[in-house]
């Protein structure tokens, strides 16, 4: 799939690992649609990068709609569609002072992770499958959502949020092939430990990060947000790459602490 002259869509992408594929995506000559709950970030990387940000709830289907219409207001055919907003979580099913799980989190992180991936997915899935093929395959366009290797291997206290990244990496193959029909790949990237501004900008960030890096295989040292956009790219112009869940981690297996 060529991203010269496509449009782009991308949930989360005024920060991190959304804000770095919306850079590569743009410099590749996509034009790129921030649909993100951050304005203040998302408008200046927006101006930065030649890019239109919708300030977008992913979870609410009405705001959802108008980032996509904007997509396909800009003229170009939209092609690309990445899910990267999400939000973390940490709670044990019972908790170390008895309390149980505390509900309404665990239905926060699904409603944002799982159900905010859905949701842009189908509604921009059917504006892709409106647009002409641009192949001879009859290939329409490239879908990438993210999950990430806590999906696979879940550590004590990620009970929701892997629960929630679990349900993106099990849409992967049942959405690939419903959308196989309008010709539109899915793929889904479960990131390990990549240096963005979700792990916090508290006084011990930095302690916090040198422990997530002790189990990194190679190299020894997190992931840069432009090495997953990179891999975003590649699923993207790959057009045989679908229905894959892709690690992108340096080797680390997660412990269960
Ligand atoms: N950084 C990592 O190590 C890592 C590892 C595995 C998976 N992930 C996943 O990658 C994705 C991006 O993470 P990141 O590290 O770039 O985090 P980040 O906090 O830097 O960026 C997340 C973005 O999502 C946006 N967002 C949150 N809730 C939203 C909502 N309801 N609607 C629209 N936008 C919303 C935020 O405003 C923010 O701009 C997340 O889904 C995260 O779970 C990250």
């Amino acid at each position: 799939m060529d991203l010269n002259g496509a449009a782009a869509i991308i949930s989360g992408g005024a920060s991190g690992l959304g804000e770095a594929t919306a850079r590569d995506l743009a410099a590749h000559g996509a034009t790129v649609v921030v649909a993100d709950l951050n304005e203040e970030r998302g408008k200046s990387l927006a101006g930065e990068i030649g890019a239109i940000f919708v300030k977008t709830d992913v979870t609410d289907e009405r705001q959802v709609g108008e980032a996509v219409d904007a997509a396909v207001g800009t003229g170009r055919p939209l092609r690309v569609v990445v899910s990267s907003a999400g939000i973390g979580w940490a709670g044990r099913t019972v908790n170390r002072d008895g309390s149980p799980h505390d509900l309404a989190a665990y239905r926060k992180v699904i409603e944002v992770n799982l159900i905010g991936t859905f949701n842009l997915m189908r509604i921009a899935a059917a504006a892709v499958a409106g647009t002409e093929p641009v192949d001879a395959d009859g290939q329409r366009g490239v879908i990438v959502n993210t999950a990430s290797v806590a999906a696979l291997e879940g550590q004590t206290g990620q009970v929701a949020y892997s629960a929630s990244k679990g349900g993106i990496v099990g849409m992967t193959v049942p959405a690939a092939r419903d959308l196989a029909a309008v010709g539109i790949r899915v793929n889904t990237v479960c990131p390990g430990i990549i240096d963005t501004p979700i792990y916090g900008f508290a006084a011990n960030a930095e302690e916090f990060k040198a422990k997530l890096v002790a189990p990194v295989v190679f190299p020894k040292r997190m992931g840069l947000p432009a090495e997953f956009a990179q891999l975003v790219r590649a699923l993207i112009e790959n057009d045989y790459m679908n229905a894959e869940t892709v690690r992108i981690d340096g080797g680390i297996r997660f412990q269960p602490k």
